[in-house]
């Protein structure tokens, strides 16, 4: 659905950001982008839909070989919507509708099927009733949905959310995270940035981590957060549940875990009434 082969990328200043990567995506899957801060995540992002152009290696959706001709492009960013980190590069008109509105009246989808979508956009990300509203008036979690918006409006094959949750208060990246759910079961296929280990686990069935501009392991959450050199290389932390388990284990008050630690509140929860028997 979306391949990466051996993207190198440099910024002007002479920035190494990506260095050789690989990078796949196949239809239905929810995949998770771990890093730490400078690691490369956004950068890589925006060699996915072609705002940036790698210097090196080649980006392929659906099978097709992105060209950086305006036709190329086109179809490549109706297929791929990106989320940015910063809602502020994304919204840009001056009330919440006419902004959700933008990318489908960009594909030239009717005034008639273009409201519906916003408003069912807005109605997903918990903003209804916000259309009138100035973008820039909004607070920084509702400017993010807001921008949520405006690529569900689109209908993307492909969803990119660059930290989609960070700024949401608790609730809200509950909903978020159920609402990325819904759509994998509706088809979408979804790559997520984020910081947040214990919520990767929830939610990706496949997680890749990058560690200056170098993806350094990809796998499932239970490959990835049971191999502690990959953590610690990429600054990572284990989730809570597993960290208490460690903590359990290491004091000798659970055994047999054998490095196969809990990640999830479910699967902890398992263990524990499985133990408590
Ligand atoms: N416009 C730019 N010009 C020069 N260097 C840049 C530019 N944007 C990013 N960089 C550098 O490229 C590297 C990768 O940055 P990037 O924004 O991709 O990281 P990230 O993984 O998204 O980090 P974060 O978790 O903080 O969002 C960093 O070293 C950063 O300083
Ligand atoms: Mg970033």
């Amino acid at each position: 659905m979306l391949k990466a082969e051996n993207i190198f990328y440099s910024y002007d200043d002479g920035t190494k950001a990506l260095k050789g990567i690989d990078f796949q995506i196949s239809q239905g899957e929810i995949v998770a982008l771990v890093g730490k801060n400078g690691a490369g995540k956004s950068t890589l992002f925006l060699n996915f839909n072609g705002i940036l152009r790698p210097d090196e290696g080649n980006i392929f959706v659906d099978g097709d070989m992105l060209k950086y001709d305006k036709k190329s492009l086109i179809k490549c960013r109706q297929k791929l919507g990106i989320v940015f980190q910063n809602p502020d590069d994304q919204i840009f008109a001056p009330t919440v509708e006419e902004d959700v509105a933008f990318g489908p009246l960009n594909l030239k989808l009717s005034q008639d099927e273009t409201q519906k979508r916003v408003s069912e956009a807005l109605k997903r990300v918990g903003m209804s009733g916000f259309e009138k509203k100035a973008p820039h008036n909004l607070s920084g979690g509702q400017k993010k949905r807001v921008a949520i918006a405006g690529i569900l409006a689109m209908k993307p094959e492909i969803m990119i959310l660059d930290e989609p949750t960070s700024g949401l208060d608790p609730v809200g990246v509950r909903k978020i995270i159920k609402l990325l759910k819904e759509l994998n079961n509706e088809g979408m296929t979804i790559l997520i940035s984020t910081h947040d280990v214990d919520l990767v686990v929830e939610y990706a069935d496949k997680v890749y981590v990058i560690v200056d501009g170098e993806i350094i392991g990809k796998g499932t959450p239970n490959e990835i957060f049971n191999n502690m050199e990959i953590i610690k290389k990429a600054n990572l932390r284990l989730p809570l549940i597993a960290e208490l388990f460690k903590k359990l284990e290491e004091n000798g008050k659970i055994t047999g875990l054998n490095n196969n630690y809990p990640l999830t509140v479910k699967e902890g929860y398992e263990k524990i009434t499985e133990i408590l028997k």
